[in-house]
């Protein structure tokens, strides 16, 4: 036998949280000196920002909340608290020097570390007498550090290349189209949700309760829109088509003078793509990354729309001729490498055929990593909703109608998350995440 449930509890989450950190460390040593105060993308906070706020708040959380520790820096403490989601306000307005330097915040993260590890320690050698939700806090504490890594990467694939080191990977492409295909998936029911009655596994409120549906038979493609393929929509004519657009993705556009996705740039003939550290010509055989907007005008263009939740989670968990439900698309196998592109296996895409491994029962490839996918589902609760105490706000803030659901998975994203109740959300005109899309007739 093992240890002790207790001591592998303590071992296990003392260790992701180091593994974490040192994630969202790796990231922040990329960035060279002059940029850390650069703002890549203009509706979120400069880099300095997330320097301090993924250990400001592990302290606030932990350290303040749970622990009750006396605070050494305050005003950091309130300063990094929380990032921002532009929805209706205009750009932030702050400079440089409104910021600590890159020196100060690193000595906050420190001394902020310290202090929190030995009470951590200490907490686990007795949990029945500390904070009764001090696990839930460590885990919550940990994919949040974690979902930053995945957000930080989008910040710094728009940093010019000569503000970060280069640690670039060979690029994969085999430089032809895929071949794209429906597959039929019939009638069946979706559980969506996390299913834990026991209240022993972690996961965010959003997940919570448990959910089941009855989805009626449908179409999916069998492969995410491909870059090749988006290449066609663009080619005949798709950015300028009005009718393919609702109102408010048409007026985003023309505001914004959108006419190709955000990682693409035109190169007199030639499409190139904004890889993380370097730009080449566009792999065709890659999925997509684009906009909600985009995905949604690709998908009127051929007559068909993007999935609604229930139906990724039927064309991922389902199987056919059966009324059980998968863990993961491939099985109840931990995710590793031959499943997918995933849990920061690669900076960029791979094409979308890579994991045949991977694929859920009904043949569908791709749907957990290589990108998110998106959906037509607006971000809301489950039923039965409850906010969790200790950060009202995580999801609650974010039930305005404004934000879609993402479900997968991409490149940048921890094993963890992986897991099939995750939701994921972002705006539609937010173009600058890792999420690709898939049509579905139904
Ligand atoms: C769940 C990725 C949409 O980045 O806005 C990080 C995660 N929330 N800190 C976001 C989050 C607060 C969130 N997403
Ligand atoms: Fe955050």
């Amino acid at each position: 036998m093992g240890a002790p449930a207790a001591v592998r509890i303590r071992h296990d989450l003392q260790t992701r949280l180091l593994q974490a950190r040192a994630r969202t460390d790796r990231i922040f040593a990329l960035i060279r000196e002059e940029a850390i105060f650069d703002r890549p993308i203009a509706e979120r906070h400069r880099l300095i920002f997330y320097l301090g706020h993924v250990d400001a708040f592990d302290w606030n959380l932990l350290g303040r909340r749970a622990f009750g520790l006396r605070s050494f820096q305050p005003a950091l403490d309130q300063l990094f608290a929380f990032g921002i989601d532009p929805v209706g306000g205009g750009l932030p307005t702050d400079g440089p020097l409104d910021w600590p330097t890159r020196r100060e915040v690193d000595r906050y993260n420190l001394h902020l570390r310290e202090a929190l590890d030995s009470a951590i320690e200490s907490a686990l050698e007795h949990p029945s007498e500390g904070h009764p939700q001090l696990l839930e806090m460590l885990e919550t504490a940990i994919e949040h550090r974690l979902m930053h890594a995945e957000t930080l990467a989008y910040l710094l694939h728009r940093l010019p290349y000569d503000s970060k080191l280069c640690d670039a990977q060979p690029l994969r492409t085999r430089s032809r189209q895929v071949k794209p295909d429906l597959v039929e998936i019939p009638e069946g029911d979706a559980t969506l949700g996390l299913n834990d009655r026991n209240g022993e596994v972690f996961g965010w409120d959003n997940e919570r309760g448990e959910y089941c549906v009855t989805v009626p038979p449908f179409a999916i493609e069998r492969y995410s829109v491909t870059n090749g393929d988006f290449l066609r929509f663009i080619q005949a004519g798709g950015y300028q088509h009005r009718s393919l657009w609702s109102a408010k993705d048409w007026a985003w556009k023309e505001q914004d003078g959108v006419a190709h996705p955000a990682f693409w740039r035109r190169n007199g003939n030639i499409w190139m793509l904004r890889g993380m550290f370097e730009e080449f010509r566009l792999p065709p055989d890659w999925p997509v990354y684009v906009s909600h907007a985009e995905a949604s005008a690709y998908a009127n263009w051929l007559g068909r729309r993007l999935p609604n939740e229930e139906q990724f989670h039927r064309a991922a968990f389902g199987v056919p001729g059966s009324s059980s439900e998968r863990q993961y698309p491939w099985g109840s196998e931990r995710p590793s490498a031959k499943h997918g592109n995933f849990d920061f296996a690669h900076w960029d895409p791979v094409p979308v055929d890579s994991h045949p491994a991977g694929a859920s029962a009904f043949g569908v490839h791709d749907l957990v990593g290589n990108g998110w996918e998106w959906t037509r589902t607006i971000f809301g609760p489950l039923p039965g909703f409850s906010a969790m105490p200790f950060y009202p706000g995580y999801s609650a803030n974010f039930f305005d109608g404004k934000h879609y659901v993402m479900k997968g998975g991409s490149p940048r994203t921890a094993a963890c998350m992986l897991r099939r109740s995750f939701r994921n959300w972002f705006q539609p005109h937010y173009p600058f995440v890792y999420a690709t899309f898939r049509c579905v007739e139904d």
